[in-house]
Formats: structure tokens, C-alpha cells, sequence
């Protein structure tokens, strides 16, 4: 498969888990967390299914695209090991979406970092919440739920925060 077909897939499979995963919650109060804002491309969707609902954005730093960009009281600069923290205490439990997509070039920072981010975003998500990666986590509290769409195994991962 060439880079661009491999590419389309990725971007297919996001789409598809994105637009089950904002069904499920419509009508379920809750705050929804985009875990790496990146170019904005994922905030810009999640918003578009998910009008009137307080998506909160985090990143190291704000390179959004101008169209995609979190009004500033939604956006959260800093590092994840500090910000999921803080915003844990201040809202422990809010989250009924939680989307991470923050994949980093290197394969062990990666690795590290799901470690202690497979940690964290159960002290976020409320009972019940769907939890989104383009990795895969491991956190007993957060129950592996095969993909109700069609796409490519191991292709995005999908969790259910038990009650
Ligand atoms: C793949 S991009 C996100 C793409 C985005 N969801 C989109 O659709 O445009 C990953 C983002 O995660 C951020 N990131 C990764 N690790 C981070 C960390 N430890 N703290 C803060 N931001 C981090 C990077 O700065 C990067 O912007």
C-alpha cells in the first residue's frame, strides 16, 4: 500500500470513529477533551458534530489552523504531564469524550508517555465515557471495546470508562 493510500486510511478510520463516538454521547451531558490539538483538524470536527459542547483542546503550543482554533477559555497550553494533572483536579470526572491524539515521532517517547497517559485519563472520564487513542492504552479502568465501525484492526483503539 503506498504512504497515500495508508495515509486516506488513517484519516478514514479517525473520521469514522470520531463520527460513531460523538453519536453516542450526543445526548449524554459531559465535557468532551482533545488531547493534542495539533493543526486542529480533529477539534474542528468534533465541534462541527458536537455544537453548544465545551470541548477543551491541549497542546504544548497553539499551532491550529486560524478556522480551527479553540476559543481561549477552551484551550489549555502546556505540557500534558502538568495540564491532565491540573485539569483532573479541577474537573474530576466531567469528561464523557475523551480523544488522544498525540502520537510523537520517537517510539519510545511514545511508549513512555502512554504509560503515564493510560494513568491519567481515568482520574478524567466519568463511568460510562468513550475513550478514543490512536494508540493503545492500558489501564484496567478503561475497558477495550471493538471499533463499531468498519475499519482496520489496530488501526485506532477504542475504551469504555467502566461504571
Ligand atoms: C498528531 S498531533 C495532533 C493532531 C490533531 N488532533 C489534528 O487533528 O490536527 C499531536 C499533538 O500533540 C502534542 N503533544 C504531544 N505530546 C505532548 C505533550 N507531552 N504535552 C503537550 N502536547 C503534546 C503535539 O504538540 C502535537 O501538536
Amino acid at each position: 500500500m503506498s504512504r497515500l493510500d495508508s495515509f486516506i486510511r488513517r484519516m478514514m478510520a479517525q473520521r469514522a470513529v470520531l463520527d460513531w463516538a460523538t453519536g453516542e454521547i450526543a445526548s449524554k451531558p459531559g465535557l468532551v477533551l482533545e488531547i493534542g490539538l495539533g493543526n486542529g483538524r480533529t477539534f474542528d470536527h468534533l465541534r462541527e458534530k458536537l455544537p453548544n459542547r465545551p470541548i477543551y483542546a491541549f497542546d504544548r503550543a497553539d499551532n491550529a489552523h486560524p478556522a480551527s482554533k479553540p476559543p481561549a477559555d477552551w484551550l489549555v497550553l502546556g505540557e500534558f504531564s502538568e495540564s491532565l494533572p491540573a485539569f483532573a483536579q479541577a474537573h474530576p470526572h466531567e469528561a464523557v469524550l475523551l480523544h488522544y491524539d498525540a502520537g510523537l515521532g520517537d517510539t519510545e517517547a511514545n511508549r513512555e508517555q502512554l504509560g503515564w497517559i493510560s494513568d491519567l485519563l481515568p482520574r478524567l472520564a466519568m463511568p460510562g465515557a468513550i475513550v478514543l487513542s490512536d494508540q493503545a492504552l492500558e489501564n484496567p479502568a478503561l475497558q477495550r471495546r471493538e471499533p463499531p465501525v468498519d475499519i482496520p484492526k489496530q488501526r485506532y483503539f477504542l475504551y469504555q470508562m467502566m461504571s
